[in-house]
C-alpha cells in the first residue's frame, strides 16, 4: 500500500556508518528515518543522544523522526529539536506530565509525538489528540530490535483510529513489523510502519539491494 509509510529503525543499522546507513535506506525507498533514543533508565538499553541525532541529520533528506525512550524527557526536547529532528516522540509513561512535554515539543518548533507501551491503554491519550501530530503504538516492549509483534495491540490500533476522528493524526506502528504482521495493523489504521530487523536483514551499505525488497515487501 503506497500511502503506508515506512520508517526504518537505525537500531539494527552499523552504528560505526550511520550516515551511509541513511543515505542508503532512502535511496532504497524508505519514506522516513526512525531514530531510537534509549537511555538504561526508561528502557534497559542505551543507544545515543543528540549529538548522533545532530551528526546522522544532514545525511537525511526526508523526516528524521525521533523516538525517545528517556526519562525525564522535557530536559533535553530542546536538544533533540536542535539536532533537527522533525518529529519528536515522548512516551505517556516517561513522566506525570505527558501534556507539558507536548506542547514543549511543539514550542520547540517540531511535531508531536506520543508512544503508548504495550501495557498502556488506548484511552490514555484521549485528552491529548489536539497536543499530537502522531500516535507511536509500541507492538513490542521498548529496549531492542528483532522482538516478536504483540497482536492484542491491533485492537488498540482500532480504537485510536475511531478516538482520532478526522483529525490529521498519524498512527504509528513500532515493534516487531514484517511483511507478515502489517497488513493487520494497516487495515486498523495505522499509517506509518516502523522497522528495524525487517528491513536491514540482508544488507548492508556496500550491498545496499536487499534494504529495497524488504521496504518494498513490508
Ligand atoms: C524498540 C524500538 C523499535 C525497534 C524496532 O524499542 O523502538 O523502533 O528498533 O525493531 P524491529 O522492527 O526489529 O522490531
Ligand atoms: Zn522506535
Amino acid at each position: 500500500d503506497r500511502s503506508v509509510k515506512i520508517a526504518p529503525s537505525i537500531l539494527s543499522a552499523d552504528f560505526a556508518n550511520f550516515g551511509a546507513e541513511c543515505q542508503a535506506i532512502e535511496d532504497q525507498g524508505a519514506d522516513w528515518v526512525h531514530v531510537d533514543v534509549m537511555d538504561g533508565h526508561f528502557v534497559p538499553n542505551i543507544t545515543f543522544g543528540p549529538a548522533t541525532c545532530a551528526a546522522i541529520r544532514p545525511h537525511i533528506k526526508g523526516v528524521m523522526d525521533v523516538h525517545l525512550m528517556i526519562a525525564p524527557v522535557d530536559p533535553y526536547i530542546e536538544a533533540f529539536a536542535n539536532a533537527g529532528a522533525d518529529i519528536i516522540t515522548a512516551h505517556v509513561e516517561a513522566g506525570p506530565h505527558i501534556h507539558r512535554s507536548l506542547q514543549a515539543i511543539r514550542g520547540a518548533g517540531a511535531k508531536a509525538g506520543v508512544a503508548l507501551n504495550p501495557g498502556t491503554p488506548a484511552e490514555s491519550v484521549e485528552y491529548l489528540l489536539d497536543m499530537v501530530d502522531l500516535i507511536c503504538v509500541m507492538t513490542v516492549n521498548p529496549g531492542f530490535g528483532g522482538q516478536k509483534f504483540i497482536h492484542s495491540q491491533v485492537e488498540k490500533v482500532r480504537k485510536l483510529r475511531a478516538m482520532i476522528g478526522d483529525r490529521p493524526i498519524h498512527i504509528e506502528i513500532d515493534g516487531g513489523v514484517t511483511p507478515e504482521t502489517a497488513p493487520a495493523v494497516v487495515s486498523a489504521g495505522a499509517d506509518v510502519l516502523v522497522a528495524g530487523s525487517a528491513v536491514f536483514k540482508g544488507g548492508s551499505v556496500s550491498n545496499p539491494a536487499p534494504y529495497g525488497e524488504n521496504i518494498r515487501a513490508i
